[in-house]
C-alpha cells in the first residue's frame, strides 16, 4: 500500500491541477449555519484520494474555495477543518471539554496505536519531560550522542542509512533520558525497529481506512511486543529501586505502581509500561525526523556548514562543554534546525467535539473532529515572507525565544502546535536536535549519497515522513 501511494504521489506532477480538479464546490451544510461541505468530483473516495496525495494543497485549496471553515467526510470520518486567526485563537483557548485532544487521538489513531496510548499526563510526570530536568541532563545527553556515534560509526570510513542512523541515535537518547542507563544497546536498536512497523505510514493510509490491513496487524504485534520490553525495565528497576536516579521512569514507578512497586498487579505494570513507551513514541520520530532533515538541508549547503562550523568551534573553544547553555549560544545552529522544521513540520492538530461548538459564524456539531493544520500556518507570507525558501537567517529579524524560534505566545510558529496542549518536550527535542547535530557536524565528514525524492507531509501534528532514501558516506574528521 506504502509503494503504491508513493509511485502515485510519484506520478502526479501536476497534482496541484489534479487537486483543485477534484473540488467540486461545497454543498449546504446539514443546518443554516452549519460549515459548507466540501464536494468532490469522485463521491465517496475523492476527499480521501486528495488528503492522501498531498493534504497540504489540498487544504489550501479547499480554504481558497470554500473560506476558513468547511467539513468533509473522509471513509465516512466526519471532519471540519479550520484556519485563520479566529479560529487558532478559539482552538489555543478552548477547554478539553469543549475541544478534546485525547478523544481525538484515541479515536483516530487509537486502531493503529492503541487507545491506552492516549491518555493523560499527571503534572508531576510532566514537569519531568522539560525545563530543569533537561537542562541538568543535557551535557550527559550529547556525550550519549558522541558516544552512541563513535560506537556505531567506528574509525573507518562507511556508507549508511542516515534515516536509520537517526532514529536509532535519538531513541539511544531518548530513552537514556526517560529510562535511565538501564537500557542495554541491543534492546535500544530492537525498540527502534519496533517503533518503526508501529509507525510505518501510520498517520496517513491506515488513519481513514475502514479495513483491517496485514500491516495493521503486524502493527499490533509490535505494539504489544515493545510493551512487554519496557514492562521488563520496570521490573528491573523495581528490583534495584534504591540506586535508580531521579527522572521520569521514577516519577512513574512512584506515580503508578502504589506503595508496593515490586508487588504492583499486571494491569498497574502495563500502564507504566505504557505511560513510558508513550513518552518514548511521542518523543521519537518527529525529533528524528527532524534531526535528519536539519542534517541534510546544512551537508546540501556549503556556506552554511561553513558558518556553523566557526560559530560551533567558537562556543566550544577552551573546553566549554556542549550542554543546553552551550546550544543556546549557537543562534545559527538553532535558526537553521527551526527552518528544517517550519518547511517540513506542522501537518494538522485535531481535536474532538463532545458538544457542539461555535467558530465564527459557524455551529461545528456534536462528534466532530475539528483540526487546524500547522502546514498552512507555516506559509504565511506576513510572517514568512517567500515561505518556499531555506532562510534560516529570517528568524535573526523576527522577535524569538531562547530557541531562536518565535514565542509559542504568538502562534505563528506551529511545530509544536499551539495553546494549552503545546509539546512539553520542546526543550528535550530541541537538545536532543542540537547536541546530535552538533556532534555529527563536529566530527564527521559526511557526503551525501542519495536524497529522500519528496518529504510526505502529515495528517496528523508532526514532521513530514521521508520518501526515497537517505544515505551518506561518513568518515571519521581527524580530531581538532
Ligand atoms: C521535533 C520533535 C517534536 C515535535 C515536532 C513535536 C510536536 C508536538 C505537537 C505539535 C504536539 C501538540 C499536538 C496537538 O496539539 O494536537 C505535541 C504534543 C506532545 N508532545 Fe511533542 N513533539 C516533539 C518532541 C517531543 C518530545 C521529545 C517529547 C517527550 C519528551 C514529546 C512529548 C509530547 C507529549 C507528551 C505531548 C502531548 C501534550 C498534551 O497532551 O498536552 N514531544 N508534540
Amino acid at each position: 500500500m506504502n509503494a503504491l501511494m508513493n509511485t502515485l504521489r510519484d506520478l502526479l506532477p501536476a497534482k496541484d491541477t489534479l487537486l483543485r480538479a477534484l473540488i467540486a464546490g461545497a454543498r449546504p451544510g446539514p443546518a443554516s449555519d452549519a460549515p459548507p461541505v466540501l464536494k468532490t468530483r469522485l463521491p465517496a473516495v475523492g476527499e480521501g484520494l486528495a488528503m492522501l496525495i498531498d493534504p497540504v494543497n489540498f487544504q489550501r485549496a479547499c480554504h481558497e474555495a470554500l473560506g476558513d471553515v468547511f467539513a468533509l467526510s473522509i471513509f465516512g470520518v466526519p471532519l471540519v477543518l479550520a484556519q485563520g486567526p479566529e479560529a487558532i485563537a478559539r482552538f489555543s483557548a478552548a477547554s478539553d471539554d469543549e475541544l478534546d485532544l485525547i478523544t481525538a487521538y484515541q479515536k483516530l489513531l487509537g486502531k493503529l496505536l492503541g487507545e491506552e496510548l492516549f491518555q493523560r499526563i499527571p503534572p508531576a510526570m510532566l514537569r519531568e519531560l522539560s525545563g530543569q530536568s533537561v537542562r541538568k541532563r543535557s551535557a550527559a545527553l550529547a556525550r550519549d550522542a558522541a558516544s552512541f556515534l563513535g560506537d556505531k560509526l567506528g574509525s573507518a570510513p562507511a556508507e549508511l542509512d542516515a534515516m536509520r542512523l537517526c532514529s536509532e541515535l535519538v531513541l539511544e537518547m531518548t530513552c537514556r533520558f526517560v529510562c535511565g542507563d538501564t537500557l542495554s544497546r541491543e534492546r535500544i536498536v530492537e525498540i527502534a525497529s519496533l517503533f518503526e512497523v508501529l509507525e510505518s505510514d501510520y498517520s496517513v493510509v491506515g488513519l481513514f481506512l475502514p479495513i483491517e490491513t496485514p500491516a495493521l496487524r503486524r502493527r499490533v504485534q509490535a505494539r504489544e511486543r515493545l510493551i512487554a520490553v519496557f514492562e521488563d525495565e520496570i521490573r528491573r528497576a523495581v528490583r534495584d529501586l534504591d540506586r535508580l536516579e531521579d527522572g521520569y521512569l521514577r516519577t512513574v514507578i512512584d506515580a503508578m505502581l502504589g506503595p508496593e512497586p515490586a508487588s504492583a498487579a499486571p494491569a498497574q505494570l502495563r500502564a507504566a509500561a505504557v505511560a513510558i513507551m508513550g513518552v518514548v513514541f511521542g518523543a521519537h520520530t518527529n525529533t528524528a525526523n527532524s534531526l535528519a532533515l536539519a542534517w541534510l538541508d546544512v551537508l546540501e549547503r556549503p556556506a552554511l556548514a561553513r558558518s556553523l562550523d566557526e560559530e560551533r568551534r567558537s562556543v566550544l573553544a577552551d573546553g566549554t562543554p556542549l550542554d543546553l547553555s552551550a546550544l543556546c549560544a549557537m543562534p545559527a545552529l538553532l535558526r537553521a534546525i527551526n527552518e528544517s522544521m517550519r518547511m517540513k513540520g506542522g501537518g494538522v492538530l485535531w481535536r474532538y467535539t463532545h458538544k457542539s461548538y461555535r467558530i465564527g459564524q459557524y455551529e461545528v456539531p456534536a462528534k466532530s473532529f475539528v483540526g487546524i493544520s500547522m502546514s498552512l500556518l507555516h506559509q504565511d507570507q506576513a510572517v514568512y515572507p517567500a515561505p518556499a525558501q531555506y532562510r534560516p537567517e529570517r528568524y535573526a529579524a523576527m522577535v524569538t525565544d531562547d530557541f531562536q524560534s518565535p514565542p509559542l505566545k504568538d502562534k505563528t510558529y506551529g511545530v509544536w502546535g499551539v495553546g494549552k496542549h503545546v509539546c512539553p518536550g520542546r526543550g528535550l527535542a530541541y537538545t536532543i536536535i542540537a547536541s546530535a547535530l552538533t556532534v555529527l557536524l563536529d566530527r564527521y565528514t559526511v557526503r551525501v549519497k542519495s536524497a529522500p525524492r519528496r518529504w510526505h507531509p502529515l495528517v496528523t501534528a508532526g514532521i513530514a515522513r521521508p520518501i526515497g532514501a537517505f544515505r551518506v558516506a561518513v568518515s571519521p574528521r581527524a580530531p581538532r
